[in-house]
């Protein structure tokens, strides 16, 4: 079977009825930024059916503007921690933190790929992302970059920006709790004991202060500030900006909010790591550690002295795809989740960004990288960058959305 109808194969097994999972067994439920994802891959052959995978994700949305990055729309007893951990009380169930707001950016490529079919639809999502722009930028831009209150708020769970932060967190009182993500992928992939031990640390302090995110912000475990999430929210401005324009809507709001992000970067420029770098925001410490979300730049339109030196110095010591935590550094290890193994839809923005950066060579090496990839490997979650071994999980929703929309494209 064509590679093409094998992803759209991937998209329609894990589709569970107006929203997919990432993947199912390890991912059984909505999440917030693979939804986004799979919507872009299925505008490339059923633009209603993308549409209704964004709308079914924003109809989770909270009163305050957030949209959460798990929607538990079902019971599984497959994954853990569930809705009761989280224990949100709300309809249908969810998480208590957010995810990278990627939905503006693929938004628009979704519109683009049929604006005639998609219009109507635009004009009613608008407000929503509005809204959760609105909430992003009153939540979590106190700086003036972007801050993550939980490493899953990232969606870059144990990269190793987050050890300095993690450090912090006491989680001697976690108490016992069984992991499920293990049984469905080799331990060795995952995160570590220590790091799900503190995750949880961080998710009961929510929970005992019922979500009230100026607790959150002023006394939770974990506050930092994340050159990728600071980078895809202010292209998401600019994405949203663009589709008020379409819409005949006033874009002041989303283009004040980009220029505000970009006018605050300097606070997460490590000079010494001559990168973007995270930050402590409860210490003031960076990480030092340099990590695919750097190269997120070009993505937001901005670039930094010398950071096309280290993106390929970086990708130069692999062979397929950008690594998401530095080759050279210590804790490097190339099949550990966010420790070093690629990932074809981190590759794909940053591609996205090479090339509207006019470093189109870049761009069209790491497509045909990532395509290697996944033509050798299939649709799995990430990739060992060195040898392009499989990693993670099987038949992966935005892998399979990523090589229809991007990756395949050659
Ligand atoms: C997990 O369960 O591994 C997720 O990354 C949380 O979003």
């Amino acid at each position: 079977m064509r590679l093409d109808d094998q992803a759209r194969l991937v998209l329609a097994r894990n589709d569970r009825g107006g929203y997919t999972v990432p993947a199912a067994g390890l991912y059984p439920y909505q999440w917030n930024w693979d939804s986004a994802f799979a919507a872009w891959g299925f505008s490339t052959f059923d633009i209603d059916r993308a549409w209704l995978e964004l709308e079914t994700l924003f109809s989770a949305q909270w009163e305050d503007g957030t949209v959460p990055h798990i929607v538990f729309h079902r019971p599984d007893s497959g994954y853990f921690p569930g809705p009761e951990v989280w224990a949100t009380n709300r309809s249908p169930p969810t998480s208590g933190i957010s995810q990278p707001p990627v939905a503006a950016i693929l938004v628009r490529q979704v519109y683009e790929a049929d604006p005639a079919a998609g219009r109507e639809r635009l004009a009613a999502l608008y407000p929503k992302i509005l809204a959760w722009h609105r909430w992003w930028r009153t939540h979590r831009c106190q700086s003036g970059v972007a801050a993550v209150t939980h490493p899953w708020e990232s969606g870059r769970d144990n990269s190793p920006g987050w050890d300095i932060g993690l450090a912090n967190v006491d989680e001697s009182s976690v108490g016992a709790y069984t992991r499920r993500d293990t049984g469905h992928v080799d331990p060795s992939m995952r995160p570590g004991k220590r790091d799900y031990d503190r995750y949880l640390s961080i998710l009961h302090f929510g929970r005992e202060c019922g979500w009230n995110q100026e607790e959150i912000i002023a006394r939770g475990p974990f506050l930092m500030a994340d050159p990728a999430t600071t980078f895809i929210l202010l292209r998401a401005n600019r994405d949203l900006a663009a589709l008020a324009r379409i819409l005949g809507e006033d874009p002041v709001e989303p283009e004040r909010w980009a220029a505000d992000l970009g006018a605050a970067l300097p606070l997460i420029w490590n000079e010494d790591l001559r990168s973007y770098d995270a930050r402590d925001l409860r210490t003031g410490r960076f990480a030092n550690a340099l990590g695919s979300g750097a190269f997120l730049a070009w993505l937001a339109g901005v670039d930094g002295p010398g950071l096309e030196e280290r993106l390929v110095a970086a990708w130069d010591r692999v062979r397929f795809g950008i690594p998401s935590s530095d080759p050279d550094a210590p804790g490097f290890d190339a099949r550990r989740y966010w420790r070093g193994p690629t990932w074809p839809f981190m590759n794909a923005l940053i591609a996205i960004g090479l090339r509207e950066a006019g470093r189109t060579a870049e761009s069209e090496r790491l497509r045909r990288e990532t395509a290697a990839l996944i033509a050798n490997g299939g649709f799995y979650e990430y990739f060992d960058p060195y040898d392009g071994t499989p990693c993670g999980g099987a038949d992966f929703t935005w892998t399979a959305a990523v090589w229809l929309a991007w990756a395949g494209r050659g």
